[in-house]
C-alpha cells in the first residue's frame, strides 16, 4: 500500500558511515574542522526528483542558517514539504561555541554534506561543534540512529585510577544534570584527587526530545563513555544527544555550568540512589497496581451500575456482542422515528436505549457475513472494537442476525457535520468550531493510518461520515467498515446503495483502484474546502463560480492569490485571522494534489494544521508535469471502470 522509495520507515543508514578515529585535542576553533569530524552518513535513497529534492533541501538549510544566525540559538529545526521529497532539517552547536564559530561549523558541515551525499534523501554528520542532519520524515523527537557511535583516543593516562574516577563522578553527574536544565546542555570540569588533572566533559540533548528520552540517550552515551576510560579523551553520539569528555580544555572555565543543584540529594554513592530508587519505584509501582486491581474488583462487583453512567468499564471491555432482541427493544423495533439520518452505503442507523439507559446509534447493515466467513467478520470486528481515539467514534459492540449484521455505536448528539455546513440545520459553526473539526478529523485519521496497530484506511471521508459530540468536536465514523465487505464489493463500480460519493474520493483510487493512505488525505482536503467555504464540492455552483466544483475554483483563486475568498462569506470576519484561514485553504491543496506522492501524510497535516508559525509554509505547486495522472472528478466517474489503465487516463483533477 505505501509507495517503495520514499517509505520512510524502510529508510536506512548506511553506505557511508566513516568514522573519524583521530580524537585529536581541540585546541582552538582554528583547528582545521575536518579533523574534528566524527561521523557522517548517507541515506542509500535518492529522492524521488533530484530537482524537488534540491529545492526543499535548500529551503531547509538555509531556513536552519537563518535562525541560527538571526535568531541567536544553537539548536533549529525547519522542514520543507514540497512535492512529496520532504526534508526535515536539525542543526545543533555545543553549548560553548560561538555564533560565529558555529555558523562556520554549519557552513562547514553542509558543504561535506553536499559532497558526500549528493541527492540522498537522507543524511548526517557529527563534528566536535556541531551536527547537522536530515531526512525526508520528522525524525526530530527520535533519540537514537542505530544505537549510537563511540570513539576514543588511542592514548591513556598515565594516572590511570585518578582519571577513571574522576571522569567517571564527572559524566554520571552529567548525565544526571543534562536532561534537567532548560537547554538540556551542561559543562563542567572535575580534578583529578591529589592529581594535577582535570577532566572537561559535556553533555547535550536535541531540544525536541522529551525530558526521558533525553535521559535515556544521555545514559547509554555515559555507559559507553566509561569503557573508553583510562583514554585521555572520548566522545560518544546518537541521533539525539551527544557527548564528551577530554583532559585537553575545549572550552573556557567560564562557560561550565552550575550543575550541583541538579543533582538531587548530592550523595557521593549516585549509584547506589539510582538503583535504590529503581528498586524502590517498581515496589511502588507494585503497590499502586495491586491497589487499582483491587479497586477495580470491587468496583465492578459492588457497584456496577455506576460504572454504566460513566461508561468506564464498558471502555476497558472488548466487543459486546447483544442480542437482537435486546436491540430491537432499544431502537423500538426499529421504528422510523428512531432513524437517524437518512441512512449510508452500509444502511440505515437508529437511535436506541438500551436497557442500562445509554444511549447508542445501530446501525443496520445489509453486509451477509456468509461471503467470506464469519471468522473474517469477527477478526475484523475485534479490530474495530478496539480502536479508542477521541476522534473515532467508538463502536460498542455488535449482533449477527441472520443476513444482518448489526453494529452499536456511541451516539452523537449533534449528527453529522453536513447538516451543519449545508442541511437545513440552522446553527451555523464558527470559525473556531470549524478550526477544531479539521484538526480532530487529521488526528482520527492519523490515528488510524500510523498509530492505531494495524494501518486502516477509512476511503470514505465525507461530512456525513464525521459526527460531532456535544462540544461539536469531531468523531470519525464508519472507519474500517468497507473491510467487512466482501473483496468484490469494495470497488467503486459495483452498485452499492448510495455508493462512495465520487467527489471526495482520490482520483487514482476511483479511477485506477490504487489504495494507499494518501486516499484519505486526498479526500480530507476536499472536506477542509467544504468546511472552510461552507459550500457543498460537486455544488458550489454560482455566478461567480462559472460552473466550477470547489476544488477547481480552489486553485484558481489560489493561482491568483485570492484564496482567501473562499472562506464562507457568512463568517464574521474578525473571527479569524487572514493568515490562518489562507493556511487552511493551502493545507486542503496540498492534500488534493494529484500526484499521489506529493500528498502529506495526516501526521504532516496534524503537524501543519496544529504549528502556529507559518513562516516555514511550504508553497503549493498548482502546475503540474505531463506524468501526473490527471482525472476528472465528476459525475463520469462511477461509468469508468476499474481496468482503465494509468498511460491513457488524461482527465483533468483541476
Ligand atoms: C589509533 O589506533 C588505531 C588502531 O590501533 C590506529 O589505526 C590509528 O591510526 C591510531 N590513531 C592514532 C591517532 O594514533
Ligand atoms: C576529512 O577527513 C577525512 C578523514 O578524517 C578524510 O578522509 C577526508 O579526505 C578529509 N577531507 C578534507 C576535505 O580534508
Ligand atoms: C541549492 O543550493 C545549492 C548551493 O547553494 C545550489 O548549487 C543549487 O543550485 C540549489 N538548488 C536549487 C534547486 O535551488
Ligand atoms: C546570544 O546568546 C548568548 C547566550 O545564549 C548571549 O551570551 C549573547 O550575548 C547573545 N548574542 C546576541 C547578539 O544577542
Ligand atoms: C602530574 O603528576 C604525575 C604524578 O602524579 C607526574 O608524573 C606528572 O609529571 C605530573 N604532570 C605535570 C604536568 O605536572
Ligand atoms: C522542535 O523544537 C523546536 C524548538 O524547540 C520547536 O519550535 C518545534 O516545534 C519542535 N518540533 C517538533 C516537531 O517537535
Amino acid at each position: 500500500m505505501k509507495q517503495q522509495g520514499d517509505n520512510p520507515t524502510l529508510w536506512s543508514w548506511c553506505l557511508l558511515v566513516t568514522i573519524t578515529i583521530a580524537v585529536g585535542p581541540v585546541r582552538s576553533q582554528q583547528t582545521d574542522r575536518n579533523s574534528t569530524r566524527f561521523a557522517i552518513a548517507c541515506s542509500q535513497y535518492k529522492g524521488m526528483s533530484e530537482e524537488y529534492l534540491a529545492t526543499n533541501l535548500n529551503t531547509t538549510l538555509s531556513s536552519l542558517r537563518r535562525q541560527l544566525s538571526t535568531n541567536n540559538v544553537s539548536y533549529a529545526t525547519s522542514r520543507a514539504l514540497l512535492n512529496g521529497d520532504a526534508v526535515w532539517g536539525l542543526a545543533s552547536c555545543r553549548g560553548y561555541v560561538s555564533r560565529p564559530d558555529c555558523l562556520a561549523c554549519f557552513d562547514y558541515a553542509v558543504s561535506q554534506l553536499r559532497s558526500s551525499c549528493g541527492s540522498a534523501n537522507g543524511a548526517f554528520v557529527f563534528y566536535d561543534d556541531c551536527d547537522i542532519r536530515y531526512e525526508n520524515r520528522n525524525f526530530f523527537a527520535e533519540s537514537t540512529v542505530r544505537g549510537g557511535s563511540l570513539q576514543c583516543s588511542n592514548d591513556s593516562s598515565t594516572q590511570e585510577t585518578e582519571l577513571r574516577k574522576a571522569a567517571d563522578g564527572l559524566l554520571s553527574d552529567l548525565r544526571t544534570a543534562v536532561p534537567k536544565t532548560t537547554n538540556f546542555y551542561a559543562a563542567s570540569t572535575r580534578g583529578t584527587v591529589g592529581g594535577n588533572l582535570t577532566v572537561y566533559a559535556i553533555g547535550q540533548c536535541n531540544l525536541n526530545l522529551s525530558q526521558s528520552d533525553c535521559a535515556g540517550c544521555i545514559n547509554s552515551r555515559y555507559i559507553s563513555l566509561d569503557t573508553c576510560l583510562p583514554s585521555v579523551s572520548g566522545r560518544s553520539m546518537d541521533g539525539g544527544c551527544f557527548m564528551k569528555y577530554s583532559i585537553t580544555p575545549f572550552f573556557r572555565l567560564d562557560q561550565r555550568t552550575d550543575i550541583t543543584p541538579l543533582l538531587g540529594d548530592g550523595d557521593s554513592s549516585k549509584k547506589g540512589a539510582i538503583i535504590g530508587g529503581v528498586v524502590g519505584g517498581v515496589c511502588i509501582l507494585f503497590v499502586v497496581l495491586a491497589f487499582f486491581l483491587w479497586r477495580s474488583r470491587t468496583k465492578k462487583s459492588t457497584s456496577s451500575q455506576l460504572d454504566k453512567s460513566t461508561g468506564s468499564t464498558v471502555l476497558l471491555q472488548g466487543p459486546a456482542r447483544y442480542s437482537y432482541d435486546d436491540l430491537r427493544k432499544a431502537t423500538d423495533d426499529f421504528s422510523d422515528e428512531n432513524k437517524l439520518g437518512g441512512g449510508g452505503v452500509f444502511g440505515e442507523v437508529y437511535k436506541g436505549t438500551l436497557r442500562n439507559g445509554d444511549t447508542v446509534a445501530v446501525k443496520k447493515t445489509v453486509m451477509a457475513a456468509s461471503t467470506r466467513g464469519n471468522i473474517h467478520i469477527d477478526h475484523e470486528l475485534k479490530i474495530l472494537c478496539n480502536v479508542h481515539h477521541r476522534h473515532l467514534l467508538r463502536l460498542v459492540g455488535y449482533c449477527s442476525k441472520g443476513p444482518h449484521l448489526f453494529l452499536v455505536h456511541e451516539y452523537m448528539t449533534n449528527g453529522s457535520l453536513d447538516q451543519f455546513l449545508y442541511g437545513d440545520n440552522s446553527k451555523k459553526l464558527n470559525w473556531r468550531q470549524r478550526y477544531e473539526i479539521i484538526y480532530g478529523t487529521a488526528r482520527g485519521l492519523a490515528y488510524l493510518h500510523e498509530q492505531y496497530h494495524e494501518t486502516i484506511i477509512h476511503r470514505d471521508i465525507k461530512p456525513s461520515n464525521i459526527l460531532l459530540d456535544n462540544e461539536l468536536l469531531p468523531k470519525i465514523a464508519d472507519f474500517g467498515l468497507i473491510r467487512l465487505l466482501p473483496e468484490d464489493k469494495t470497488h467503486l463500480t459495483t452498485k452499492l446503495p448510495g455508493s462512495l460519493e465520487s467527489a471526495y474520493v482520490a482520483p487514482e483510487y476511483a479511477i485506477l483502484g490504487q489504495l494507499s493512505e494518501k486516499v484519505d488525505t486526498y479526500s480530507f482536503g476536499i472536506v477542509v474546502l467544504e468546511i472552510i467555504s461552507g459550500k457543498k464540492c460537486i455544488n458550489a455552483k454560482d455566478e461567480e463560480s462559472d460552473n466550477q466544483s470547489l476544488l477547481d475554483q480552489a486553485w484558481n483563486l489560489y493561482d491568483s492569490g485570492m484564496h482567501l475568498k473562499l472562506v464562507d462569506d457568512t463568517l464574521d470576519p474578525s473571527e479569524y485571522e487572514p493568515e490562518e484561514a489562507k493556511r487552511m485553504v493551502e493545507i486542503a491543496l496540498m492534500c488534493t494534489q494529484p500526484t499521489v506522492s506529493a500528498r502529506p501524510a495526516m501526521s504532516e497535516v496534524v503537524t501543519l494544521i496544529s504549528e502556529k508559525s507559518f513562516d516555514e509554509m511550504p508553497s503549493v505547486k498548482s502546475t503540474f508535469h505531463d506524468d501526473d495522472v490527471k482525472i476528472q472528478v465528476g459525475d463520469t466517474l462511477s461509468s469508468l471502470s476499474s481496468d482503465a489503465t494509468g498511460s491513457t487516463t488524461q482527465v483533468s483533477a483541476r
